[in-house]
């Protein structure tokens, strides 16, 4: 039993004990209905609740007197803070009512637990399989005011340690009402004694590893870009001090949405934290109606007592099996070949036959056509919109252009970027209203481009027609989702002036709502999702996309950090990598072949190079690396996955290469890559232990054919003598042979 509930306690309250295999969730009753917070951590099978409340400020008499009228809510942790009363601290709700006041006494009105866990209607969100999955407890809250209703939701894992977490406010006041902020989720943690992680970047580094050390105030990470953003991953954890890769208590959120986030850590005066998660209530308000409700989108919270590796490995886990959906959940992950970095916009039939003629002689198994396709897109200022083929560069469309590939054995995918318009295009001439601007205004530009008003479903109609009809013009196998610019002159021509600050949050809806009906429709493609790279690299797009490509970014080396960034919350078969050419487009470094390849099989793999280019050996070279993923793919997209270095550890070492490993999930095989980082004369030896194998088994090494019991490999090690610049990636198979 996940959720376990005691009323009429001897001191009056009741508690909520959800409890996970290896973590308790407490939520404390009090006399009078104010939910009280009164922790996360380690599993308790049952909760005395004695020690549990700070008694400074102004005095809370508790346990055995509880004084309503002389009581301040600041110190006594919340399950979901409040503002304009006495809980000074940032509130996880602010709604204005209709006394012209913003204060909302919050208190329980009633509570269902159910087994399953319900829809979030219109929202991406985790589900689960059965009803023996996950229990659910829906905990109704009342204003003592006015009819307003707040129910916070939790399900609770039974096999994971994971509570997912999601609000509904209700109003029933007879009149409207305007919610100006609603957090998804609110912990008060009872110490501050934390380190707080986050993934932070820009366009082409994305999801750098940040850690540091919470104080007094305020720390935050937010998007204002109405994408989940390069800038900041919508993903926070906080880890007990000295927590590490192993060791240690960690807590994991991640908002499933794919919009403005606000993620904040509050230290107060009596050095307790404050985490809250939600719609960042920046350029957001929500006119509710009487009888209305609002449903705020899922957080995901993790706990490990096992450190940083487990609680990644908890994430991958529950995207994989409970928000992935779809055909290719389970499904091996086809190596493609993209030819954005081969061509760019210049190509025609002839030259993309050719690319595939390569491709092909390495290994590849699906041909990618990315921009320039449609319309007038010679380059990146025009016709976006005009989702015509371009039969100039394309002699006899779609139909040809995929039966050229078929021969050749191969699938054929397409790129889209369906929520932009370009001023330059037709769409644009037809329909100037339908995107984002505000009359008046000369509306931002950014890659020459503007947004579509997805809010409006005239506009998501119509995308849904268009580019059905693309899918279905011939055998497109795979759609990679582009969306290359941010959210401005957020503006709805359909909306009436009191309800513009919902523009960002309906967009969304309708971005979810086009996906959803179009992932029906064409159940056999493979969707991969991208934003200007990992732009919006989110569990809320894996809920309709299975994977995203990770960043622009190719260059090994960059690599090798974007992608250390994303698995630590997102499963390697989410993480779309490609091996490019040297010296890299982004970066002009020089990497070997074998130091890209390595580092793109941590995910789906691929190509995107002017295969023509290459050599005889090259090619054969190419095929023998294309040969070996497809060998480990099955164990690195839905096996475990052991970092070895964690880069963010700042010692000497770690700074000098990067060593993880992938284990399949019956412990059969195992896969060790190490990349060198920083090429040095007489590099000091590497001794690598390694992780997750079966403690009583033994492996072979599949190259050497040495065998080696686990325990030796786990407890003392590996040794890597050879490890410089010439030599810069290694990568070791592992089988089971007892
Ligand atoms: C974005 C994507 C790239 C490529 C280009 C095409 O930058 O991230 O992979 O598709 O658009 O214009």
């Amino acid at each position: 039993m996940g959720i376990i509930f005691e009323k009429n306690r001897k001191d009056g309250t009741a508690v909520f004990l959800l409890n996970t295999p290896n973590s308790s969730y407490i939520i404390t009753v009090l006399n009078g209905g104010i939910v009280s917070h009164s922790g996360w951590g380690r599993r308790v099978e049952k909760w005395s609740g004695n020690s549990a409340l700070w008694k400074i400020d102004r005095g809370i008499n508790l346990p055995d007197g509880f004084d309503l009228h002389n009581l301040s809510l600041d110190t006594l942790p919340q399950e979901y803070g409040t503002s304009g009363l006495s809980d000074f601290r940032p509130s996880a709700v602010e709604i204005s009512l209709s006394d012209g006041t913003k204060a909302l006494d919050l208190r329980y009105d009633s509570h269902q637990i159910q087994n399953g866990k319900p829809q979030l209607e219109g929202l991406p969100a985790t589900y689960a399989l059965n009803d023996k999955e996950v229990q659910t407890l829906a905990l109704k809250l009342k204003d003592t005011l006015f009819d307003v209703y707040v129910t916070l939701f939790y399900s609770v894992w039974e096999q994971r340690d994971v509570i997912c977490r999601w609000v509904e406010i209700e109003n029933k006041t007879g009149g409207s009402i305007k919610i100006e902020k609603v957090m998804s989720a609110c912990v008060d943690f009872a110490s501050s004694d934390f380190n707080m992680l986050q993934l932070s970047g820009a366009w082409g580094r994305e999801r750098k590893v940040y850690i540091k050390e919470l104080v007094h105030g305020t720390q935050s990470i937010e998007s204002r870009r109405g994408s989940s953003s390069h800038q900041q991953n919508p993903f926070t954890a906080l880890l007990s001090k000295g927590a590490t890769e192993d060791t240690g208590e960690v807590f994991g959120f991640n908002f499933v949405y794919s919009g403005n986030f606000l993620a904040r850590t509050d230290v107060d005066f009596t050095e307790s934290t404050r985490f809250s998660m939600g719609i960042n209530p920046y350029n957001f308000s929500w006119n509710l109606k009487t009888l209305d409700k609002f449903v705020a989108p899922e957080v995901v919270m993790v706990y490990s007592k096992d450190g940083l590796g487990q609680m990644s490995r908890t994430f991958h886990d529950l995207y994989r099996e409970n928000l992935c959906r779809g055909e290719w959940k389970d499904k091996p992950r086809p190596i493609v070949i993209n030819n954005w970095e081969a061509t760019y916009f210049d190509f025609d039939e002839k030259k993309l036959c050719n690319l595939a003629d390569s491709a092909k002689e390495a290994g590849v198994e699906l041909f990618v056509l990315d921009d320039g396709w449609f319309g007038n897109r010679f380059d990146d200022k025009r016709a976006l919109g005009d989702w015509v083929v371009n039969t100039e560069k394309l002699k006899g469309g779609l139909p040809y252009i995929v039966s050229e590939m078929k021969k050749r054995g191969l699938k054929f995918g397409i790129w889209v970027e369906p929520e932009m318009v370009s001023p330059e295009s037709n769409l644009y001439k037809a329909h100037p209203d339908w995107c984002l601007h505000i009359p008046g205004r000369e509306p931002y530009l950014a890659r020459t481009q503007l947004m579509l008003d997805l809010s409006r479903t005239d506009v998501t109609d119509y995308l849904f027609e268009t580019l059905s009809n693309i899918f279905s013009s011939a055998e497109i196998s795979y759609v990679k989702w582009d969306f290359n610019r941010s959210m401005t002159d957020v503006y709805s021509v359909k909306l009436d002036s009191e309800n513009q600050q919902e523009v960002a949050h309906r967009y969304l809806l309708g971005l979810y709502n086009l996906m959803e009906r179009l992932i029906s429709k064409f159940p056999h493609i493979l969707f991969e999702a991208c934003a200007s790279g990992g732009g919006r690299f989110d569990p809320a797009i894996l809920y309709y996309m299975p994977q995203i490509w990770t960043s622009d970014n190719t260059d090994a080396l960059s690599r090798i950090s974007i992608q250390a960034g994303t698995t630590l919350v997102y499963p390697p078969s989410s993480m779309s990598c490609h091996v490019s050419a040297v010296p890299n487009h982004q970066t002009a470094r020089q990497t070997p072949l074998a130091q890209r390849a390595f580092t793109a099989m941590a995910g789906t793999y691929g190509y995107e190079l002017d295969m023509t280019k290459l050599s005889k050996d090259e090619i054969a070279q190419i095929a023998e690396y294309s040969e070996l993923y497809k060998k480990l793919r099955n164990v690195v997209q839905f096996g475990n996955l052991y970092r070895l270095v964690s880069l963010w550890e700042k010692s000497d070492k770690v700074e000098k290469y990067a060593a993880w490993m992938n284990v399949s999930k019956d412990k059969h095989f195992a896969v060790v890559t190490i990349s060198w980082i920083y090429a040095e004369a007489l590099a000091p030896k590497i001794v690598l232990r390694l992780k997750g194998l079966d403690e009583n088994a033994d492996y072979k090494d599949l190259k050497t054919g040495n065998i080696y019991s686990a325990k030796e490999l786990m407890h003392y090690g590996i040794l890597f003598a050879n490890m410089w610049a010439g030599n810069a990636s290694e990568q070791i198979l592992l089988e089971k042979v007892n």
